[in-house]
């Protein structure tokens, strides 16, 4: 690679979000989150592990946000807990919660490192989940007023913003597998989720602009690659399905304001789709400014012949990581040139790809995570690939950060850039870390100045 590859102003971040590192769960007038529900019941993570503590962000920011100026970035993606805002998902302000994502955000502006805020990743306050959480359609407007009080407060200052983090995973591992919060598995009911969610994204769209925030508004979307087993015709209609419902459900409703046409026969036997009504799909499709993608999964289909009409099967990937899915990086650059020739124009971030392994500190101290190095190399080099092949692409977010509580996974696989020991709440540089501060040291990558509305 060369230091021309990348145009100036290429925004090289990290990502976190805030449950998986934050901890202080009770603290300064936070309210609970379907995740600090969902924790508590028996066998829902791995070892029983919770994010009451995580990696105690919510006290050691500053001395994370100087792990970032080590690495080099200029540019960091997190999430805001709603429930920090709004304890009791609506009504009233929680001033504290504001003055937190505002201290951060500050900090970083004046670290010369670009904040990409992620205005939902999973965390729903308990008390909207009481009320139907995303089958119910009023939490779409719920969204909407915490964006609102959210861009009250940082509008003028934040340069980009999320509204969501992968609603596939808040709909179906949510709502159709139950691995995830809330726990449910009722397809009909991850379906209407889908829809809610997207519209909680208009909500939130309409919210930013109303309030005229200076920064940029996207979404960040977990695409797959998919491709049938082989070239017989069920193969072919068995990955078109997993495609539908794992890339083309958002895509469509997002930039061409409807559903894919095979959704309602798809799901013909578990909804009718009469949760979407008029004006639903213009708003979900109201202009963005960038769009955000999320990368780990490339995979091959095959048919069910035991269910021909919905069924399918992933193949095993002949060297699977610890989480079963194979390292692809050619599936990212397959995702990403996909979203510019299909679905926008717009630029597009890689707002998060990354690697699970077991990491440990060998007997000298050192994390020798080379697998995660080569797959952060060989994604760079994929995206780096797509943007030559016309891919309008403007930043790279590796998650993580830090290692971190991982959903279901609990803290039993690790992800980060730095190592985190949980009994003392070291961070130690693993190889990666380094790798990426020098790989980011030889591109001289400027520090972003801040925007700001003016006065
Ligand atoms: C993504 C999530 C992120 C993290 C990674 C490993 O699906 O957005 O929070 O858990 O997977």
């Amino acid at each position: 690679m060369t230091e021309k590859d990348f145009p100036p102003g290429f925004r090289w971040g990290t990502a976190t979000a805030a449950y998986q590192i934050e901890g202080a769960v009770a603290e300064d007038g936070r309210g609970p989150t379907i995740w600090d529900d969902f924790v508590r019941r028996p066998g829902a993570v791995r070892r029983g592990d919770t994010g009451d503590i995580a990696c105690d962000h919510y006290h050691r920011w500053h001395d994370d946000f100087d792990l970032l100026d080590e690495l080099g970035v200029n540019a960091y993606r997190f999430s805001i807990a709603w429930s920090r805002i709004l304890p009791d998902g609506a009504g009233r302000i929680n001033g504290a919660g504001l003055d937190f994502y505002e201290r951060l955000t500050d900090d970083l502006l004046q670290r010369g490192i670009s904040p990409m805020v992620t205005l939902y990743h999973w965390d729903l306050p308990s008390a909207l989940q009481a009320r139907g959480g995303w089958a119910a359609r009023e939490t779409a407007d719920r969204f909407g007023e915490y964006v609102r009080v959210v861009a009250d407060r940082l509008g003028d200052r934040v340069p980009q913003w999320l509204t969501l983090n992968e609603p596939y995973c808040s709909a179906f591992v949510g709502h159709l597998d139950g691995l995830h919060a809330p726990g449910i598995r009722d397809e009909a009911t991850a379906v209407t989720a889908v829809h809610h969610l997207l519209l909680a994204h208009a909500r939130g769209v309409e919210a930013l602009r109303a309030a005229n925030v200076v920064g940029e508004v996207g979404i960040t979307l977990n695409l797959t690659s998919v491709r049938p087993a082989s070239a017989d015709s069920d193969d072919v209609a068995a990955a078109q399905r997993v495609d539908l419902f794992e890339n083309r459900l958002f895509l469509d409703p997002l930039f061409r304001g409807r559903y894919p046409d095979d959704a309602r026969s798809f799901y013909a036997g578990v909804t009718d789709f009469a949760f979407v009504r008029d004006g639903d799909l213009r708003a979900i499709s109201a202009p963005l400014d960038f769009m955000g993608v999320n990368y780990y999964e490339r995979h091959a289909v095959e048919a069910n012949p035991a269910d021909p009409v919905r069924g399918w099967h992933r193949v095993p990937p002949e060297s699977p990581t610890i989480t079963g899915i194979a390292v692809e990086p050619q599936g990212l650059r397959e995702v990403l040139e996909r979203v510019t020739r299909e679905y926008t124009p717009l630029p597009v971030y890689v707002t998060e790809t990354g690697l699970a392994l077991f990491d440990y500190a060998d007997p000298s101290g050192a994390i020798n995570d080379a697998e995660r190095e080569e797959y952060f190399r060989a994604h760079i080099d994929a995206a780096r690939q797509a943007m030559h092949a016309g891919v309008p692409l403007a930043g790279f977010y590796p998650w993580s950060l830090m290692d971190n509580f991982e959903w279901a996974w609990g803290y039993g696989c690790r992800y980060g850039m730095y190592y985190v020991d949980y009994a003392t709440q070291q961070r130690i540089p693993k190889r990666s870390a380094l790798w990426y501060r020098d790989f980011l040291a030889a591109r001289e990558v400027p520090r972003l100045t801040p925007v700001r509305a003016a006065e």
